[in-house]
């Protein structure tokens, strides 16, 4: 990094600095995702309302950037800092300076006189703005005035840069519907931990939620699904309810607002050619018309009515993606591509004639096709296609971006290939997974895959060339939300796995487990005034079965929390610091009950777990 401001910088006094991690006489510093550079020393900053903000090349944006911190001083300190139109030579200040810095880079000169936030665009004096918010007490989350709490942030140094261009977070407003409120919030959490991309998941079999003036029905009808499956998705159970919501345009057009105020850009995804029940039960003439009639899909999973190419939907659909580009000021959009059964293809007389003029060899490389005729509408319109793995089948289009759910091998073909990808694996990034034992999780797709897990996943394959390596531009954590009817699972689901995400998507620095494990411990705090309903299961110790014999079972217990040690007992009774010490696998039969607890420094943390044959 360069630092154009010499002279601000030399008005910083340089003390003993200590390095990232290490607690201060007060408390541990603990930043989520870890920048890339940081000392801190003895000495603190203290926010008063005397404080003054200050911009050196003052802007709206760089105003309203500023805004942020007077805002959470309002709401969290009861006071706010007034603006000075010169620097600030005496009194303590808060100086924004426009360093030239590239784009989302930081740094945080902290002084006990001054703050120096360094910055080349508005990204990164905001991302600056939310790693001085870690550095202040919890309370400056808290939702309304703290009595007694001093304002002090560690005096220190920050260099920041991302690792990756593109950290993203989904959400599937389909399957299930979540209002603006709720949102929000989602966003805000986001744009805390850095992550700067929101696939706003839209349509689905299972209702669509974007109002499109041109054709109403998509919202009056198929925002509706006349009931929705009760528990497992093969339970064959339904609640007899209709289910619906949808954002009109004018919300959307809001939350766009809201989304860029917080460097967050939306990626809209307009599912295409599979995962289209809800808009074909509105328009049947998008299907192969193989079918007596069309109705909004009550439960999760995939459905062969597909959209058949033919002129009247590639017209829909490029109308669709008109009224897209209005809304959206991405140049990125996800067309989706995933699950596109080729039943319905393979029974169309259309489809086989298409394909035979088309000289395609089969119903894969008619998918291709569908996505090479979309994608070339949509870069006519000054617009970028991303889709699921599934678009390298049949070939994938000149210019699409690849999102990688299956596993790696989508990503790797598509890198080796010369195609931007965003890793998303599931099996590492689907917030949908058990977290932990599923035996008493909440109901979930697969998994488990545990906090630890996510973070400990290399988003780089390592089979990539370092040239290759380049094509991987981020990574996305996805919430699929087939079993998250309320917004209290969707947080539960998503934090603090995705703390893990975040830090992988920002932070360049090799892994460290422990290290992130207790940031997380502090950040949990904030977390806690920010009324996020996280999962703490990490805490918890995780027993495990496996088959020996007919009559035992090998068990393995585990605690991902650093420093910590498990006891445990084999009679139902609950453990203490003098009960045995988990040390490695061991065998039981079937009158024994393992229950088990995790202590640190003789107390417990996180749950008792049991598990019985
Ligand atoms: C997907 O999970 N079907 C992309
Ligand atoms: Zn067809």
């Amino acid at each position: 990094m360069k630092f154009r401001n010499a002279y601000i910088t030399l008005l910083l006094g340089v003390g003993l600095f200590l390095s990232c991690t290490q607690k201060t006489q007060e408390r541990q510093i603990a930043i989520i995702p870890q920048p890339q550079m940081c000392e801190f020393g003895d000495d603190v900053f203290t926010f008063d309302k005397n404080c003054r903000i200050y911009i050196g090349d003052p802007s709206e944006e760089l105003t309203r950037v500023a805004g942020f911190l007077n805002e959470k001083l309002a709401t969290a300190a009861g006071f706010t800092l007034a603006f000075a139109e010169e620097l600030p030579l005496e009194g303590k200040s808060v100086c924004l300076m426009d360093a030239g810095l590239p784009p989302e880079q930081y740094a945080l000169h902290i002084t006990p006189g001054r703050i120096v936030i360094d910055y080349g665009d508005g990204a990164g004096a905001f991302y600056a703005l939310q790693t001085l918010f870690q550095l202040l007490p919890d309370a400056i989350f808290a939702s309304g005035v703290q009595l007694g709490v001093r304002w002090d942030v560690p005096c220190g140094y920050i260099e920041d840069a991302p690792r990756f261009p593109y950290r993203g977070m989904h959400l599937d407003c389909c399957l299930h519907f979540y209002d603006m409120d709720f949102l929000r919030k989602f966003v805000d959490m986001m744009a805390l931990h850095k992550v700067n991309r929101f696939h706003w998941h839209l349509t689905e079999d299972q209702g669509w939620r974007l109002e499109i003036k041109k054709y109403p029905l998509l919202t009056e009808k198929g925002q509706w699904r006349k009931e929705t499956v009760i528990g497992s998705l093969k339970s064959g159970v339904y609640d007899g309810t209709p289910y619906g919501g949808y954002y009109s345009q004018d919300e959307v057009r809001a939350f766009v607002q809201y989304c860029a105020e917080r460097y967050v850009t939306i990626i809209p995804e307009i599912e295409l050619p599979g995962h289209a029940l809800a808009a074909i039960a509105c328009y049947p003439e998008l299907s192969c018309g193989l079918e007596d009639s069309y109705e909004v899909a009550t439960r999760w999973g995939i459905f062969r009515q597909v959209y058949c190419p033919k002129e009247e939907t590639f017209k829909f659909l490029e109308d669709v993606f008109d009224e897209v580009f209005e809304l959206f000021p991405s140049k990125l959009v996800h067309i989706g591509g995933d699950e596109c059964p080729k039943k319905s293809w393979q029974q169309c007389p259309h489809c086989q004639a298409l394909i035979r003029k088309e000289g395609l060899k089969d119903e894969y490389e008619l998918q291709s096709w569908f996505i090479k005729r979309m994608e070339k509408y949509i870069n006519a319109k000054g617009h970028e296609i991303i889709g699921w793995d599934e678009i390298l089948q049949g070939g994938l289009a000149p210019n699409a971006k690849v999102m990688s759910w299956l596993g790696e091998e989508g990503g790797i073909k598509a890198a080796q290939q010369h195609h931007e990808v965003v890793m998303a694996p599931h099996n590492r990034y689907y917030l949908d997974y058990w977290q932990a034992d599923p035996d008493s999780e909440p109901l979930a797709m697969g998994g488990p895959t545990t906090l630890r897990t996510m973070y400990e996943y290399n988003p780089v394959p390592e089979v990539l060339t370092p040239q290759e390596a380049k094509y991987i531009i981020g990574v996305e954590g996805c919430v699929w939300t087939e079993y998250m009817p309320t917004p209290a699972r969707v947080e539960y689901m998503a934090w603090p796995r995705m703390c893990a995400i975040a830090e992988r998507g920002w932070t360049k620095a090799e892994k460290d487990w422990d290290g992130f494990a207790r940031r997380l411990e502090a950040h949990l705090g904030r977390l806690d005034h920010l009324d996020v309903g996280y999962c703490d299961a990490f805490y918890n110790p995780y027993i495990v079965f496996r088959k020996d014999t007919e009559y035992d079972r090998v068990v393995t217990i585990s605690v991902d929390a650093p420093d910590a040690e498990i006891h445990y007992t084999l009679d139902g009774s609950v453990p203490t610091a003098a009960s045995p010490v988990y040390e490695k696998p061991f065998v039981i039969n079937k009158q024994q009950k393992v229950t088990a607890i995790a202590m640190r420094d003789g107390k417990q943390i996180g749950k008792l777990k049991y598990k019985t044959f």
